[in-house]
């Protein structure tokens, strides 16, 4: 009677422990969950500094702040050396690096030398619009001095206003906490491809679309303007070219109607298109797209710190975090579900690198044509298959890890891409020989070294002059904005004055 009674007893304070816990959980959770819910107002001059969101949200900040970690550079001209004769011409055949985490993100843009080494706020070359996302700034620069000012001039002359890298304003409003898309070309895009605005989008897309307003094709549209004191003006809008839908045919059509090109080639002459990271719209064809799988969902899992569940904000590889980015839809082990992936990895590489290397010879093999004597009525069928097969080819590649958001579509782009430049070559075979050429084998670009001085970009000199300029304006740029209580460079500029680049090395 005694035993029992002790035991009956010892199961009392057990069952009274363990509630009193469980009601310690749900107090903890609904003093979370209050506290999100009187999200605080951010003032609108401080939004733009991550570090001021922390003392509300630590833990988004923590994480945040961990994107850090993502600092690995890989160069991929080195890696891929055919892509300095594809791109010779224009910036990227000087210098292009693999993304990188977050907190790189501005500082990345200033030390490229695609940026280039401007004197002052008025030289170039880029225009303003290269910063459009790289920065919580951008949207409020884009409210102080409106969208069409922010769009004109320069890149240098926001060099002292842009400081803070990738942030908390750019995904969530100041005001209320709540998801937003802080820049209107989102939404105007959203429009023009007839579906609905971010503020008429599902939750669950909104999870996607806070990425979509940087993840993704865009060019700059030239856009005249006159300002209130009557100044003319022309802007370069970040445009994205949706109007006929969102596919790698619909953006061709768009540019082939304006008749745009990027830039004219170097060697071929051919007026080319710069694809740049389609992501959100590559990822739209794909299985996990289609199901309603947002990029959060992967790259933002829901984490657990003692009886509180928050988004993890380190933006990574969400294969390092399986567990909780995959392990909740997946039955398969990680392992197994890992080397699925890379296999579709190594599918994709395969057939970019013929395709880079049929494209990096047509381009050579219409500069022989040219040099033989070809002209423009010649090389028009094949200029414009160079032009269609490197716009496919790059949108397949560009868009990050496409190989594995959107598989099939990515492997049918390069597909067709690399027919097209087939077709090109065949062609070429038959113009170079009308002018007395046969059997041409284009020159070696083996290396990022022989292929730079076989389309000419004068390395050396590019690296000179941007430390010079890193030395000299780029600290005059944060020393103002330090003034202007725009930076807080303790919190928010650590590790990034020491030069981690592909030509530092
Ligand atoms: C304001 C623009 C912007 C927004 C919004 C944005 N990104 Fe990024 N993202 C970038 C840029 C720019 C880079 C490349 C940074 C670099 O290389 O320095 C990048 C890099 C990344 C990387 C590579 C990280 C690494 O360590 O390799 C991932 C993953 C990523 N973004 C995912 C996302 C997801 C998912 C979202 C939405 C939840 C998102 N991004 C929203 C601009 C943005
Ligand atoms: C690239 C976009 C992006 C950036 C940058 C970003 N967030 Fe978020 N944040 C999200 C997304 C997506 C969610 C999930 C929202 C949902 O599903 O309701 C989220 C959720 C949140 C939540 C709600 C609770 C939770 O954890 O789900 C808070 C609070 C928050 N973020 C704060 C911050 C703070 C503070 C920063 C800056 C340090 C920041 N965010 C930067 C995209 C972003
Ligand atoms: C089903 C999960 C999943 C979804 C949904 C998803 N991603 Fe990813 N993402 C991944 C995986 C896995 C990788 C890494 C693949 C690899 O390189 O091994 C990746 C890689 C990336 C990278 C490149 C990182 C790097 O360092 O190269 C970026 C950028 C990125 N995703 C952005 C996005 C954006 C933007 C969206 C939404 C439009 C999105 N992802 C949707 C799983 C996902
Ligand atoms: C929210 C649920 C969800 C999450 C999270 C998720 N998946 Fe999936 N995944 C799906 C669904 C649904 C399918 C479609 C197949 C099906 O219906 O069974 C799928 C299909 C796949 C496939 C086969 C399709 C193909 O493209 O070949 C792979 C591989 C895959 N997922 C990998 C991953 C990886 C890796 C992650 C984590 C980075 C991940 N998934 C995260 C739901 C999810």
């Amino acid at each position: 009677m005694n035993k029992m009674y002790k035991l009956l007893l010892t199961a009392c304070v057990v069952a009274i422990s363990a509630m009193t816990l469980l009601a310690g959980s749900i107090n903890n959770r609904e003093a979370e969950r209050i506290e999100l819910a009187k999200a605080p107002v951010i003032e609108k001059a401080i939004q733009n500094k991550n570090e001021e969101w922390e003392r509300y949200y630590p833990r988004q900040y923590g994480s945040w702040k961990k994107t850090k970690e993502g600092d690995k550079l890989i160069d991929m001209l080195k890696e891929n050396p055919q892509l300095v004769v594809l791109w010779a011409g224009y910036g990227f055949s000087k210098d292009y690096n693999a993304p990188r985490g977050h907190y790189y993100a501005l500082q990345d843009n200033v030390n490229t030398l695609r940026t280039g080494a401007p004197v002052d706020g008025k030289t170039g070359p880029m225009p303003t619009a290269c910063w459009t996302c790289k920065s919580p700034d951008v949207p409020r620069i884009q409210e102080r001095d409106g969208e069409l000012e922010f769009f004109t001039g320069k890149w240098a002359k926001y060099g002292n206003e842009i400081v803070n890298t990738i942030g908390c304003a750019n995904c969530h409003s100041n005001q209320t906490g709540e998801l937003a898309v802080r820049v209107p070309h989102l939404n105007r895009a959203l429009i023009s491809a007839g579906l609905p605005t971010f503020e008429n989008s599902t939750h669950q897309e909104k999870r996607s679309l806070v990425c979509a307003q940087c993840h993704n094709e865009y060019y700059f549209h030239k856009t005249p303007w006159t300002d209130k004191n009557g100044v003319k003006k022309i802007a370069k809008v970040t445009t994205l070219p949706w109007a006929n839908g969102l596919t790698v045919e619909g953006k061709e059509k768009y540019y082939d109607d304006l008749n745009f090109s990027d830039w004219t080639h170097k060697l071929s002459k051919t007026r080319m298109l710069k694809a740049q990271h389609p992501g959100y719209s590559l990822y739209k064809t794909g299985i996990h797209g289609q199901k309603g799988v947002s990029c959060a969902d992967c790259h933002m899992p829901y984490t657990q710190e003692g009886s509180v569940k928050y988004s993890d904000h380190q933006l990574q590889n969400p294969l390092n975090t399986m567990d909780r980015s995959c392990m909740p839809c997946h039955r398969e082990s990680e392992e197994k579900l890992k080397s699925i992936v890379h296999r579709k990895y190594d599918r994709k590489e395969q057939l970019a690198q013929i395709v880079m290397d049929n494209l990096a010879k047509a381009h050579l093999e219409t500069a022989k044509a040219m040099e033989a004597g070809a002209n423009d009525a010649d090389l028009k069928d094949i200029r414009a298959d160079i032009r269609s097969a490197q716009w496919k080819w790059d949108y397949a590649v560009a868009s990050h890890a496409g190989f594995f958001h959107a598989p099939e579509e990515t492997l049918r782009i390069l597909s067709v891409a690399n027919e097209t430049a087939m077709q090109g070559r065949i062609k070429l075979v038959s113009v170079l020989a009308e002018h007395g050429v046969k059997r041409y084998i284009a020159p070696d670009f083996s290396t990022k070294d022989i292929a730079q001085k076989l389309v000419g970009v004068p390395f050396k000199k590019l690296v000179e002059e941007k430390l010079r300029f890193k030395a000299t304006l780029e600290k005059e740029w944060y020393k103002q904005a330090v003034a202007n209580h725009n930076l807080n460079p303790e919190k928010s500029r650590v590790g990034l004055d020491e030069i981690n680049t592909a030509y530092s090395k």
